[in-house]
């Protein structure tokens, strides 16, 4: 079953359950689990049986825990101010359990924890384990909920049901993610296994598949025959902040491009699936991921470009370089920007190049899909004093979510000059709403046992074939950082890069 097949979000029922968030003190936790949690049981979308047992290692009682998390949901949810009366009676479903992660005692306890829930609270036995936890410890909970029966095996007419959702990074390259995958199959069935990507969550990627597949005129055009390249750009101006030692360990490939961008590419190259089910639309995705193009060694000097910040001004304020972030090694290699040009090697895409970039510290926040049209035949306006400009339909993610279509029209008046104008349209304008955060929705199908918008083994195994080249060929040769200073669109090569060819970076 799948969302998108679906009238209304609340159409659905959902059965009882309790959620437990491994890693529950986190920087995600209060940011954006806590209040899409908050957001969901104040919408009426949460099972009316519910409860919440945040699991981490530092000591805490159950009314020190709901006080911390009404301060993150003051501070981060979307709806403000926070409805009192609707808190009031839902943090008494709120729990702490403290342990550390390794021991067996922690667990026996949880277990015994969630069945005194279940007669309380009437969750019946169902479970979701969210793994918001520093990927190491993935398999070890995983092992150890699966040795304690928290995990359930997953058998026909079994009414009980457990799921686990894995935050991101699933693995580091692609070795590492298959050695991951080897090692939690051994306790969870994959439709247990809910990878969480939150990109596939927003009502804007979402709706890429509706833009596409429920509108017969865009069908026609989308192909190398009319379109002349994409470009995807993933553009913050925050920088690192407290996440210096994340960071270390990660860098922006596998931070962004691994999973987000990688997910924008399938979904804009992908065939019509042959329906809405999960599997089909996950089919269709792979398929894309697999016919990319493999890199080679001229690809890696000229066609894959990495970039770290230098210091600089993000709105007129002085902003620190990357080196000098906390917990950062000042002779850090790592990179926080990334550009490259791919091509995708089946009938529909052939010899149409994807320019991707994705970086911190760039003069503003923008994540967009940029599809440019072919020029039009020039014969008719040879004449005319500039290039007739190819029409641009620019899919914007975030922010001001919406679709704008860049077209040509007379400017009104005898002499007849030509202006590229844009045809706009905005969610928040148009549906007079916010949309709800990705994590509400993620969330949300992770209750009712759907993963179509969750990223399936293979696909995640296919986008680390394509890019663990590029992190070997990173790691043996070493870049001059920094290479662009913060408020800048990135380093000069990756101009270079795209120019080349022909064309610019673009924003609409
Ligand atoms: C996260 C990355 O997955 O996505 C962050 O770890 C990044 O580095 C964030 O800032 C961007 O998400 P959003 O929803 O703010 O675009």
């Amino acid at each position: 079953m799948n969302p998108l097949e679906e009238p209304g979000r609340t159409s659905r029922t959902i059965d009882p359950c309790v959620l437990v968030i491994f890693g529950a003190t986190g920087d995600l936790t209060g940011r954006r689990l806590v209040p899409a949690i908050y957001q969901l049981g104040r919408e009426g979308l949460l099972p009316s049986n519910f409860a919440c047992v945040g699991f981490a290692r530092r000591p805490k009682t159950d009314e020190q825990f709901r006080g911390e998390l009404k301060e993150d949901i003051i501070a981060h949810s979307r709806t403000k101010p926070i409805d009192e009366t609707f808190w009031q009676s839902f943090q008494e479903q709120i729990f702490y359990h403290q342990s550390d992660f390794d021991v067996d005692e922690g667990y026996q306890n949880l277990a015994r924890r969630l069945s005194q829930l279940d007669t309380r609270h009437g969750t019946r036995g169902n479970r979701i384990f969210y793994l918001s936890v520093p990927p190491k410890y993935f398999p070890l909970i995983i092992e150890k909920l699966r040795k304690f029966n928290l995990i359930y095996d997953v058998r026909e007419n079994e009414e009980r049901w457990s799921r686990v959702i894995i935050e991101k990074p699933f693995g580091r390259d692609f070795a590492s993610s298959a050695e991951l995958q080897t090692s939690i199959q051994k306790n969870l069935h994959e439709s247990q296994t809910y990878r969480i990507d939150h990109y596939l969550g927003k009502e804007t990627v979402q709706n890429l598949l509706v833009f596409r597949f429920a509108n017969s005129i865009f069908e026609s055009i989308w192909n190398n025959k009319h379109i002349d390249h994409v470009q995807i750009t993933v553009a913050e101006e925050l920088g690192i902040g407290t996440r210096g030692a994340f960071f270390e360990e990660e860098g922006l490939l596998r931070d962004i491009v691994q999973n987000h961008m990688m997910q924008l590419v399938s979904l804009v190259a992908m065939e019509p699936p042959v329906n809405l089910s999960a599997s089909a639309v996950r089919d269709e995705k792979v398929k894309v991921l697999q016919s990319i193009r493999p890199f080679t060694q001229s690809d890696f000097k000229e066609n894959v470009i990495r970039g770290q910040y230098g210091n600089g001004y993000i709105n007129g304020e002085s902003v620190p370089g990357y080196r000098q972030e906390a917990n950062v090694n000042p002779n850090s290699a790592v990179e926080t920007y990334v550009a490259m040009r791919l091509f995708i090697d089946n009938w529909r895409w052939a010899s149409v190049p994807f320019y991707l970039r994705g970086g911190k510290r760039l003069p503003k926040r923008a994540t967009e899909i940029a599809i440019t049209f072919k020029d039009a035949p020039g014969f008719l306006f040879q004449n005319y004093d500039r290039k007739i400009d190819p029409n641009v339909l620019a899919i914007r993610i975030q922010p001001n979510e919406g679709i704008a279509l860049k077209i040509n029209c007379k400017i009104p008046g005898p002499s007849s000059p030509i202006q590229p104008v844009k045809m706009d349209f905005r969610y928040g304008s148009y549906f007079g709403q916010s949309p709800p955060e990705a994590y509400e929705r993620l969330i949300w199908d992770s209750m009712l046992g759907d993963n179509t918008l969750f990223a399936r083994s293979d696909e995640v195994a296919s986008s680390w074939k394509i890019l663990t080249p590029v992190l070997e060929y990173w790691s043996n040769n070493r870049s001059e950082f920094p290479n662009y200073s913060s408020g800048t669109w990135g380093p000069a090569n990756a101009d270079e890069m795209i120019k080349k060819d022909g064309r610019t970076w673009r924003i609409l």
